[in-house]
């Protein structure tokens, strides 16, 4: 059905991500998980926490899981657990979620921006060695918008000049490169769990997982104070644990993440089918990734102008992101400047993110899609 472009879309009920739709196609198991957290009386590190490690562990295939507070706690976590301070530097993609810098930078090292391949808006792995300094001690690849960064390449120049890898996994939970889930690559990788994630919880969450043991030991005391036993701190930590009542959501929602990851594929290759003849560029996926859609990101000529109509459409829509990180105030340390980040900058000016959830329905993606074709008609 084509609805052209009236003021619809409150009435098509369009959200970014629809996470109340989601809860209430699965409401009762999510009820009833809740409900006996509550019965039990264990809010903080109940057994269901270490339930949802095993099993996290056990989709990504990761010898080690801990859960934390929040994605942003993750990063830092894992940092702190590979020991990267004053006077570190950490090598990483200007175009990414502030937590990926505000991390580095709370910890006392600094931000070392590498820009991004155009196709993918991940970090360009060509790129990375010139980069790379006698203070250089890890390297956060983020894969953005719920596909892989070029992890072989990332791996190889890491390997060679002895770097740590942390995976800022937040978009990407179920994404996989050359057949192997993100998050399996590098030292530590870090997951985001806020509602607005592929695998969402009902509030803040976080993980991180690592293929080392001892690593996975020292993440464990450190979201807990720096200890293994009550009021025996034996290393520097944070109060970053894991809700039990958000590792029980999570735990239920974790069944469902491989068809609803299959659910945003559709809605993308839908998006694609109807955008083709016009002139957006749609996402690129690698031939190596397994995209999960966390966003359907386009580049979009007249950007502003767009999403001002979208907006009057009441269609809605996000830039992810608009302003890169080596041009932020708080971040100045990093001793950027305007033109440093040339590919960065252009896609800051350029993309466009659409609705993307599992909950999209074939009226949805026309309406919007009927709504860009009009803009582009008349502009
Ligand atoms: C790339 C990236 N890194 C880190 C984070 C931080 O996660 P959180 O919001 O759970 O702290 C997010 C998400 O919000 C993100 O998108």
């Amino acid at each position: 059905m084509t609805l052209s472009a009236g003021n619809y879309g409150f009435a098509m009920n369009l959200h970014m991500v629809d996470v109340v739709g989601q809860y209430k196609k699965i409401k009762q198991e999510i009820d009833s998980a809740i409900q006996k957290v509550v019965e039990s009386g264990q809010f903080i590190l109940g057994k269901e926490v270490g339930e949802l490690e095993c099993e996290v562990a056990g989709y990504l295939g990761v010898r080690y899981a801990v859960g934390c507070a929040s994605g942003t706690d993750a990063l830092q976590v894992a940092m702190m657990a590979l020991g990267i301070g004053a006077g570190d530097e950490v090598i990483t993609t200007p175009f990414t979620f502030v937590a990926t810098t505000e991390t580095i930078v709370l910890l006392g090292a600094k931000p070392v921006y590498v820009d991004i391949d155009p196709k993918t808006f991940n970090i360009d792995p060509a790129r990375i060695e010139a980069a790379i300094t006698p203070h250089t001690k890890a390297v956060i690849p983020v894969h953005l918008y719920g596909q892989s960064a070029d992890m072989d390449p990332i791996m190889d120049v890491c390997r060679k000049h002895n770097l740590k890898v942390i995976e800022d996994s937040a978009q990407a939970m179920g994404a996989s490169y050359k057949g192997k889930k993100v998050c399996t690559f590098g030292n530590i990788a870090c997951i985001s769990f806020i509602p607005s994630k592929n695998l969402g919880a009902f509030g803040d969450a976080g993980m991180v997982v690592t293929n080392d043991v001892a690593l996975g030991e020292r993440m464990r005391m450190i979201v807990v104070h720096g200890s293994k036993e009550k009021y025996h701190h034996e290393i520097l930590g944070v109060n970053s644990r894991l809700d039990t009542l958000q590792a029980v959501v999570l735990g239920v929602k974790l069944r469902y993440l491989e068809q609803w990851n299959s659910a945003r594929q559709l809605s993308a290759r839908r998006y694609d089918e109807l955008l083709t003849e016009t002139p957006v560029t749609l996402p690129y996926v690698s031939p190596a990734c397994q995209h999960i859609f966390h966003q359907y990101t386009l580049r979009a000529p007249k950007r502003d102008a767009l999403a001002a109509f979208l907006r009057l459409k009441n269609i809605p829509h996000a830039i992810y992101y608009p302003i890169p990180l080596h041009l932020q105030k708080a971040f100045a340390i990093a001793g950027n400047k305007k033109g440093d980040f040339p590919i960065t900058e252009q896609a800051a000016d350029e993309v466009i993110s659409l609705p993307m959830h599992t909950e999209l329905t074939d009226e949805h993606l026309g309406y919007i899609t009927d709504a860009i074709k009009d803009f582009y008609n008349a502009n």
